[in-house]
């Protein structure tokens, strides 16, 4: 062998042993990242040992030292060995070539049959559902809503309710004390006087929200609930206003059968005093549903609703009103108790739970 055809040979050897690692190529498990910097070692390799500035191309030039009798096949060999070479590198560069793109769409597949992810709105609490309701009945009836403080002195939650120190009713409405003195509302009651200092009267308003009582909890008491009151003062105001009022938010929450009794009772901010009842909604005031006793009135066809009367002269006095020119009257009633007949919960502690497979019922 030549001199020249030696150094052909040697540019071979270089190369292949340079390209051992592409010539049997195996990329099964390769990850993406790996088969890329494959991808950038052959392209070097494709530098160094194709094109002009190749060893092979460099044999190109030895053409001219070979006598001319032997030119010709010097010429094909050279050819051949860059051929080869050249032929190597693009099968190498084929397969991963391939490879990566068969792995790029694999990494960007978009599985369509995947379940989507479900968006979950929101709702409305229960008992705002029901404050809602009860709002908009009385403000359709020319009721304005007053929202106030929880925290309160003696004086709004008893004093000015004509309940003086020593009272009974105090006992009753056991609440929750701060170290400075202030109590938290046992009743939504204060807002009667806080209206009507703040508004003076003619006065027509509704007072929902949060009151405090130290009960232990248990299926029908809870130590923090929710109440409305209600509060008319004008001239002329009598207790067939209170009856009639009364009578028309029940037909409007229950239907137009629905009828309202009232029982004689005793509040101090009150006189006379009367606890009102309606007609229950399941048994049409029957007391008997499907053949059963009504679980709702428990068998009475009555269901309680809360307490009312013709605003107390004291109270009157208290806020700057004169009882003399105006009267008034006023009832207060809980939520919870009227949603859970409503929605037939056994527990009211369930609606402060806030576990969303109960709440999640009443969208
Ligand atoms: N504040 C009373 C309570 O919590 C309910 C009540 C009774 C409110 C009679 C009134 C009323 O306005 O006139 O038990």
């Amino acid at each position: 062998m030549s001199q020249e055809e030696d150094k052909v040979e040697a540019v071979r050897t270089a190369f292949n042993q340079e390209f051992e690692s592409f010539a049997k190529l195996d990329l099964t498990g390769l990850s993406l990242d790996s088969a890329r910097e494959m991808m950038r070692q052959l392209g070097d390799l494709k530098v160094r040992h194709s094109g002009k500035k190749s060893a092979i191309a460099g044999t190109m030039k030895l053409i001219g030292q070979v006598p001319p009798e032997g030119r010709g096949a010097f010429g094909q060999l050279v050819q051949s060995v860059e051929r080869e070479i050249v032929s190597a590198l693009e099968m190498a560069e084929q397969t991963i070539k391939g490879f990566i793109t068969d792995a790029e769409i694999e990494r960007d597949q978009l599985d369509v049959t995947l379940p989507g992810r479900r968006v979950r709105t929101g709702h409305l609490h229960p008992i705002t559902i029901l404050r809602q309701h009860i709002e908009d009945v009385f403000v359709s009836m020319g009721y304005s809503i007053e929202d106030d403080r929880e925290i309160e002195t003696d004086y709004y939650n008893f004093d000015a309710l004509n309940i003086p120190e020593g009272h009974p009713a105090r006992e009753s409405q056991d609440t929750f004390y701060t170290t400075q003195g202030f109590a938290l509302r046992s009743q939504t009651s204060t807002v009667q006087i806080r209206a009507m200092e703040r508004r003076g009267v003619p006065i027509r308003i509704i007072a929902p929200g949060k009151v405090y009582r130290r009960d232990t909890p248990d299926m029908t008491h809870v130590p923090m609930f929710h109440q409305i009151e209600g509060l008319c003062v004008d001239k002329g105001i009598t207790m067939a206003h209170l009856k009639g009022t009364i009578n028309e938010w029940v037909r409007r929450m229950f239907g137009e059968k629905t009828v309202t009794r009232m029982r004689p009772s005793y509040f101090p901010f009150t006189e006379p005093s009367a606890e009102f009842d309606y007609s229950c909604f399941k048994c049409n005031s029957t007391g008997i549903f499907e053949g059963e006793r009504c679980r709702p009135c428990k068998g009475s066809g009555w269901i309680e609703l809360g307490g009312s009367g013709m605003v107390h002269p004291n109270v009157l006095r208290g806020c700057g009103v004169d009882p003399q020119v105006y009267s008034g009257f006023a009832f207060g009633f809980g939520l919870e108790r009227m949603c859970a007949l409503m929605y037939s919960i056994d527990d009211i502690r369930l609606m402060f739970d806030n576990d969303v497979r109960f709440l999640e019922q009443f969208k």
